[in-house]
């Protein structure tokens, strides 16, 4: 078993430096040689099929979804088409409208949770095409969905996804640059733009891994905590959702993600003095504003730990008790880094307690009961 997990102490741990190889096999032989284009060979469904599709819904369940709700900012920007992600198993129950001009997207690491496949036989009986983005060829969920991205992240064994989380993002940037080339509703400069910053994110992950001994001691200390909170706004709020999720699977200590300008519509009360909060802020566009809920929780005590685009430390550092800098990139692709770190603290948290890493209580890899 020790073989198996690579020298790691753990299959987590295995996973999350597997990652940069995740991505690079992930992006491989779906971007052209000379860097313009994204080609996905795959992919059934005609340009002109794309082209009248006029809203997307995305569904999965845990971290799929925490995926989805990326795969979310990432259509609605390079493809400007309204998308709405949605837990599977609500899907199903809320009459969803779907038309045969939705588009509707499933994401399943394992390709065989019950409610995201009976979400897409669902979307299928409605008339409507479904992509799966699924790590697992010849799964239930490939076999029944009309188009298959296969993410390359490998053989997942952790029970907390990671390396699988983070390959479904690089399969919605491939796919959102792909359908953004067929509306034409991106010029080729920023297609090409977008690809070079993906081709830099392997190395950039190496980066982040290289500096796990921030985050061990940040895990330390959070670990005698019974609650913290992840905040942030845009993506970064989605990434929190995440990160909350991967703590409370493996550490058992609860947290809430939340939307850095909703905090001080109720939940702001929580805050005391030591709260743990993990802060992200790393979209330009909003960093005036999320410097401003970082101010609020730290005037209430709180114990901050920012994580922030390495252009932006000196200001943000002022305002935080601790900082972790993630290496540049576009706006749209910070996730494929910033989510990193989150993954290194439920997996420190968790051993500081002395938990199942690998395998959490109450908790399976794959939910194949509704
Ligand atoms: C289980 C796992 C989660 C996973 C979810 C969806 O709850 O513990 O880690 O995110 O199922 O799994 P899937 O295989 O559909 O991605």
């Amino acid at each position: 078993m020790t073989a198996e997990k690579g020298g790691y102490d753990h299959f987590m741990l295995k996973e999350i430096h597997e990652q940069p190889r995740a991505y690079r096999d992930t992006m491989l032989g779906r971007i052209s040689e000379d860097g313009k284009s994204v080609v996905l060979p795959e992919l059934k469904i005609t340009p002109e099929k794309l082209r009248s599709i006029n809203r997307v819904h995305i569904v999965a369940c845990g971290t799929a979804m925490h995926a989805g709700l990326v795969g979310k900012n990432v259509i609605e920007s390079l493809v400007r088409i309204p998308v709405e992600t949605d837990v599977a198993s609500e899907y199903r129950y809320r009459s969803p409208i779907i038309t045969p001009d939705t588009l509707v997207i499933v994401v399943s690491q394992s390709g065989e949770t019950a409610d995201t496949l009976a979400a897409l036989r669902e979307a299928q009986r409605c008339g409507a095409p479904v992509l799966a983005i699924t790590n697992v060829v010849g799964s239930s969920v490939a076999r029944e969905a009309d188009d298959v991205i296969i993410t390359l992240a490998g053989p997942e064994i952790a029970v907390a996804s990671t390396k699988a989380y983070t390959s479904q993002l690089i399969a919605f940037y491939l796919f959102g640059l792909y359908w953004a080339q067929t509306n034409g509703t991106q010029d080729e400069a920023t297609i090409v733009n977008v690809l070079a910053a993906m081709q830099a994110l392997p190395e950039q992950v190496e980066h982040v891994l290289a500096q796990a001994e921030v985050i061990k001691q940040v895990a330390e200390s959070i670990s005698n905590h019974s609650s913290l909170f992840f905040i942030g706004r845009g993506v970064d709020y989605a990434v929190a959702m995440e990160g909350s999720l991967k703590l409370k699977e493996i550490s058992y200590i609860h947290s809430e993600a939340y939307a850095a300008g909703e905090l001080k519509h109720g939940t702001l009360a929580l805050i005391e003095e030591g709260t743990p909060v993990i802060a992200l802020i790393t979209q330009e566009a909003l960093y005036e504003k999320t410097l401003s809920n970082i101010k609020e929780v730290k005037a209430r005590g709180a114990d901050v730990l920012g994580i922030v685009n390495e252009g932006y430390v000196h200001e943000v550092a002022r305002s935080v008790d601790r900082i972790f800098a993630i290496p540049r990139t576009l706006p749209v692709l910070t996730p494929a880094l910033s989510v990193v770190p989150l993954q290194l603290l439920s997996y420190y948290a968790s051993l500081a307690l002395g938990h199942d890493v690998d395998k959490p209580r109450n908790l399976a890899k794959s939910v194949t009961v509704e």
